[in-house]
């Protein structure tokens, strides 16, 4: 599966089971291996920062979770979660999980795609952590993941996630001019792993043809929408904006 940079495996069962070497074996500049409780993917720190891990038990998720705003938040509203209408989500470019999260804190069933093996190895990580933890347990229920590029297959990994698609949310990569002012330093590592995007388009046309009720694209706000069909509509904030691709009607 796609890997921009090389990463290496501590646990070998872990490295069986992502289809990536040992570490020792080839070339890895990046290592997925085991600190304190929870597995993390570490490089040389002057190159890429902090290690990286998914935490949605403490942190920024948790604060999120507490004083986050709700279904008045961007991504909510783009969902289509309202009053009495809690759509399942397919959220097919999974990432750390962020978005996936606070949609499941409001009740929705999602669905996490990841491509990246590494990544995807974080986030099965974060959520088994997450599943123990009484305070973030039945988020945690409402989340299912699995491993695979959305852009080819979205309908088979969809049934293998048994989430149904009413909504699928995107949040590709977007390529930033001035790495170095632009992308936090905690993200450095996450932007070497994933890369840019270049396919958005084509994972645009296959979530179209999914989705049963919409589709929706997060956005930087002054980017142009992912080329293709126009979308019917774009809400926006400070930070991001969202084009909607809207099918049918969430009903209660
Ligand atoms: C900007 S990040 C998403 C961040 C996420 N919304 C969050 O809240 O953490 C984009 C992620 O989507 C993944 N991705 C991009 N295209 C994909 C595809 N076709 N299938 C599966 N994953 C994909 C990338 O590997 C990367 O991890």
């Amino acid at each position: 599966m796609r890997q921009a940079v090389p990463v290496g495996v501590e646990d070998p069962a872990l490295a069986v089971r992502l289809g990536l070497p040992r570490s020792g074996e080839g070339e890895a500049e990046l290592l997925l291996r085991h600190q304190g409780d929870r597995l993390v993917l570490a490089g040389d720190p002057k190159r890429h920062g902090h290690p990286l891990a998914v935490d949605f038990v403490a942190g920024r998720a948790a604060h999120r979770r507490r004083f986050g705003g709700g279904r008045g938040q961007l991504v909510a509203r783009a969902c289509g979660l309202a009053r009495g209408v809690t759509p399942s989500v397919v959220d097919a470019t999974a990432g750390l999980g962020r978005d996936a999260f606070v949609l499941a804190s409001l009740g929705a069933e999602v669905l996490l795609i990841e491509r990246v093996a590494a990544i995807f190895a974080l986030l099965e990580d974060g959520l088994a952590r997450a599943r123990l933890d009484p305070e973030t347990r039945d988020i945690a229920a409402r989340m299912a993941l699995v491993h695979g590029d959305a852009a080819r297959g979205l309908e088979a990994l969809v049934a293998r996630g048994a989430v149904a698609p009413q909504v699928i949310h995107l949040d590709p990569m977007f390529p930033h001019r001035d790495k170095s002012a632009l992308v936090k330093k905690e993200m450095r590592l996450f932007r070497t792993l994933a890369g840019d995007d270049p396919d958005a388009p084509r994972l645009l046309e296959a979530a179209l043809d999914v989705a049963t009720h919409r589709v929706v694209v997060k956005r930087p706000r002054k980017a142009p929408p992912i080329s293709g069909p126009p979308p019917r509509h774009v809400i926006e904030d400070r930070t991001s904006r969202y084009d909607l691709y809207v099918h049918r009607r969430l009903d209660a």
